[in-house]
């Protein structure tokens, strides 16, 4: 169809499509803040929502509009910070305005307490091309896996090509997960073109009208995140200050965070940042290197706020590490990481993108395990003092004929439990958080926790080649 001259109500519509959207966590436990774009500017950003389908509230929010830089293509970004939320219970809604709604979503209220489990997807360096973790992961959220996503930088490849396109194609395939569960991120390289513009105006991170989505904390259960930008190191030219207000943010909020009162109630400390301190990749990124910028400018301020798991991504491959400092191993006591005496790191940037994968030199002693097939990993904080981590493999397939095997001995985790997950490697089952700065921890050992409850919401078909 043609539409001739003045014809144009219909396409003026279409142009105040609601689409893109995306949740996020605000900083507190009973909020959510929505984000979506439009074309055409609109009277009122608003949110509809309610308990059982109904939309008994209404709260409005503000628009900005984003000019790309690439061709000046103009969109409105709303953001809408919804309150007041029953914890635990699952919210309908839609946004957009009398204009013109949005699709009917869903999420559920994060639970306000520190006793109970969230459940993570973590994972970076996922593209539009090769996106191999994507359905999995479309997947998974529908089954109800997750209480919340970190996706740790280098989004689409990139946001900004064909005047931003490439950005709106990249959100609109994560809106069935972002719309549903909230997706928190940190900027990585691929997002620095034009200082950072498309990753600052997609996203409505805490903090963000002080740090525009590049550094910020939230709590969630018996833990404090922390996110942040490895990339104001490598782009000096966008200005000196966005490392100087990071690093004196950063030092302020890991103070506060470690205070005995707070640490007692949250003692997991966990960081996520882009370019990885540590690697053994058959490259020369800055993790290889001794003095590489990372280690030199985190490395000692997490070792000595205790932060017990450092998340990275960047190189396209999974990397698990032993406790580490200073290019030593500091193992626990009991097992490797039963009250580790160093961070543990995890790079984890095998989600698939254009780019395939990254190759891996020689393995050095800090490094446990690695593997260069495309997955993800799947994070759980059980309680104060206990943590799992397993890696799902995009490449290999359960074999059938595997899928009831008894569990490895003297390990006794999934495999016993649950059917379809296969465990390819275990560097130590249990995870406790590190002793905190003067506070003693009642740490809880293996025989006293049980897996159950992980596992069998994992039973998917999916291949676990890493589980911890
Ligand atoms: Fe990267």
């Amino acid at each position: 169809m043609t539409l001739g001259a003045g014809q144009k109500s219909w396409d003026a519509k279409l142009q105040v499509r609601y689409e893109i959207v995306s949740s996020s966590m605000a900083g507190n436990p009973t909020e959510m803040m929505v984000t979506w774009n439009t074309v055409n500017s609109t009277n009122i950003s608003a949110v509809e929502f309610g308990l059982n389908g109904e939309f008994s509230k209404t709260t409005t929010g503000y628009s900005s509009k984003f000019t790309e830089p690439e061709e000046g293509r103009v969109q409105y970004i709303h953001r809408v910070l919804l309150s007041g939320l029953k914890p635990g219970k699952v919210y309908t809604y839609h946004c957009g305005s009398p204009e013109g709604w949005s699709s009917l979503f869903y999420f559920k209220a994060q639970l306000n307490t520190t006793d109970w489990s969230p459940r993570f997807a973590v994972f970076g360096d996922l593209g539009n091309e090769n996106a191999q973790s994507l359905g999995r992961l479309q997947e998974e959220t529908q089954k109800g896996m997750y209480d919340v996503f970190l996706h740790i930088g280098d989004f689409a490849y990139n946001m900004y090509e064909e005047g931003g396109r490439v950005g709106d194609s990249f959100m609109r395939q994560i809106e069935t997960i972002a719309a549903y569960v909230p997706y928190m991120t940190c900027p990585g390289n691929h997002e620095q073109y034009y200082n950072f513009t498309n990753y600052k105006n997609r996203f409505s991170m805490p903090n963000f009208n002080q740090s525009e989505n590049l550094w910020y904390s939230w709590n969630i259960g018996p833990a404090h995140i922390i996110s942040f930008s490895t990339e104001v190191y490598f782009f000096p030219w966008y200005g000196l200050h966005a490392s100087e207000n990071q690093m004196a943010w950063l030092q302020k909020d890991l103070q506060e965070a470690s205070k005995p009162e707070n640490r007692k109630r949250r003692p997991w400390i966990i960081t996520m940042g882009h370019r990885p301190a540590y690697c053994t990749n058959s490259n020369h990124n800055d993790c290889t290197l001794e003095g590489g910028l990372v280690k030199r400018f985190f490395e000692e301020l997490f070792y000595k706020y205790g932060v017990d798991l450092e998340l990275w991504a960047h190189e396209h491959t999974y990397e698990r590490l032993w406790p580490v400092y200073g290019g030593k191993v500091y193992n626990g006591t009991v097992r490797p990481y039963t009250d580790p005496k160093a961070p543990v790191h995890i790079i984890t940037g095998s989600a698939g993108n254009r780019e395939r994968h990254d190759g891996f030199g020689p393995q050095k002693e800090w490094s446990a395990f690695r593997n260069s097939d495309y997955g993800y990993t799947r994070m759980v904080i059980h309680n104060a003092t206990h943590l799992s981590l397993e890696q799902v493999s995009d490449d290999q397939i359960q074999p059938a004929a595997q899928r009831k095997l008894a569990s490895p001995p003297g390990i006794g985790l999934c495999m016993s439990d649950c059917s379809s997950a296969m465990v390819s490697d275990q560097g130590g089952n249990l995870w406790t958080a590190l002793p905190s700065l003067n506070i003693n921890m009642d740490l809880i050992h293996g025989s006293s926790h049980s897996r159950r409850g992980l596992c069998m919401s994992s039973c998917n078909g999916t291949m676990v080649t890493d589980q911890i």
